[in-house]
């Protein structure tokens, strides 16, 4: 009886304190690259230092921070690889910058991070993907290399993670690429690049699910972020855009096409001079495949030359009816909400809804838009083919259905 009662006394608060010791109450193990030998000078390859770093970091039973200081770090392409045996924060305190030789970058990725669970990427540090250098080559038909061009940091498998307070500039391709992973929060990013660099998407998401894009600022090349195929459950708030082509559903329907995309939502978040604001693109003719359940909410347009559209009839490289059974996109858009959209738009057509005539877009709605045309007239107008829809609330431009 003493015994058990003097046991529960003493023993039940060290297991207490044992059971915090082994999850969060150690601070984190620290694999400082400088002490595997990695040198900010900007000028010398640190990929084996980062590496060696990393092992260690991954085989640490417990949480791990993966340090990189402030100065500017020279790193080749590479692979940090899961599963690991804790935690990871890779915490980029100073700059990462990549490689200007092209025999130094003819891979698709720059950083990658592969089979992880339970990682953060944050710091406030910087990648500098030196673009400038590849971007030239990015064109098959003036130049003798036309391989990849590598994307800055890629996250491929990897679940339960954070990305944050995180700059991205002149990638030499997308910016941040995100595949087969699940539950990922992404905020407080920072990515440019040029207005004219080639390809240069913020961030791709692809067969993806559970991705929130929160609180960043994206003005780039190309997408500022561009949800392919498999693509679920993402939740884009407070997002500005601009330079750029928008935020992009697609292009669907070539490959991948039992990967259905669905449940995106897009608000509160605004679009300055970019190409497109809120777009979904499906090839034609095309697989049958389905894209639904999209609420575009909150979006303020100002300048933009494309601020909704619809296109089911992207045929990039012409002619494409010489592809699949048929001359008509087979993707099935349906219910899909635009509310409070208001702004200018630099294009008379502010609302452009081609869909596919083989099967039309279902149940598409139209709920207080207010778009006015930057040109003569003020006027803005609308343009509809093959959509079922519906329209409430204040329209301008009239809808088209
Ligand atoms: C990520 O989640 C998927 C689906 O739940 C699972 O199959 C996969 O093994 C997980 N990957 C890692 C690295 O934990
Ligand atoms: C992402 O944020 C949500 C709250 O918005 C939170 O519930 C979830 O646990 C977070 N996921 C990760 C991986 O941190
Ligand atoms: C929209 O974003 C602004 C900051 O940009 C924030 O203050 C506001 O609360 C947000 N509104 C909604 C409805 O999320």
């Amino acid at each position: 009886m003493g015994l058990k009662s003097s046991f529960g006394i003493i023993l039940v608060p060290f297991l207490f304190l044992f059971f915090i010791d082994a999850s969060h109450g150690l601070p984190p193990k620290l694999f400082d690259v400088r002490n595997y030998g990695a040198i900010a000078d900007g000028k010398t390859y640190n990929t084996e230092a980062f590496l060696k770093a990393w092992n260690d970091a991954c085989a640490h039973q417990g949480r791990s921070r993966f340090y990189i200081a402030p100065g500017t770090f020279l790193l080749e392409s590479v692979s940090f690889e899961g599963p690991c045996k804790g935690s990871i924060t890779f915490l980029l305190k100073g700059t990462l910058k990549a490689p200007t030789e092209k025999s130094k970058f003819s891979t698709d990725t720059w950083i990658g991070f592969r089979y992880l669970d339970d990682l953060t990427v944050k710091g406030g540090g910087y990648l500098d993907g030196q673009g400038k250098f590849a971007w030239p080559y990015n064109d098959c038909s003036k130049n003798s290399y036309c391989g990849p061009l590598p994307v800055s940091m890629r996250f491929d498998f990897v679940n339960n993670s954070r990305i944050h307070h995180l700059k991205s500039i002149d990638s030499k391709n997308t910016h941040f690429s995100i595949f087969a992973c699940s539950n990922m929060n992404i905020s407080k990013v920072r990515i440019t690049a040029p207005e004219d660099s080639p390809n240069t998407d913020g961030l791709r998401i692809g067969y993806s699910r559970k991705i929130k894009i929160s609180d960043s600022v994206i003005g780039t090349g190309d997408d500022c972020i561009s949800m392919l195929y498999g693509s679920q459950d993402i939740d884009i708030d407070d997002v500005s855009c601009g330079p750029g082509h928008g935020i992009s559903v697609g292009s669907l329907g070539r490959s991948h096409e039992d990967q259905y995309v669905s449940r995106i939502s897009v608000k509160n978040s605004s679009f300055v001079g970019t190409q497109n604001g809120l777009r979904i693109k499906t090839w034609s003719p095309s697989l049958y495949s389905l894209a639904s359940d999209m609420n575009f909410e909150y979006i303020s347009m100002t300048n933009v030359r494309n601020p909704i559209v619809i296109d089911q009839q992207y045929c990039p490289f012409p002619p494409c009816s010489s592809w699949g059974h048929s001359t008509s996109s087979a993707v099935q858009i349906k219910n899909v909400k635009f509310r409070n959209i208001w702004g200018t738009s630099n294009s008379e057509v502010a609302v452009n809804l081609k869909c596919s005539g083989l099967i039309p877009c279902q149940n598409i709605e139209l709920r207080d838009i207010n778009l006015v045309y930057n040109g003569p007239g003020g006027r803005a107008t609308s343009l509809c083919s093959n959509v079922k829809g519906s329209a409430y609330g204040k329209q301008q431009p009239l809808p088209c259905f």
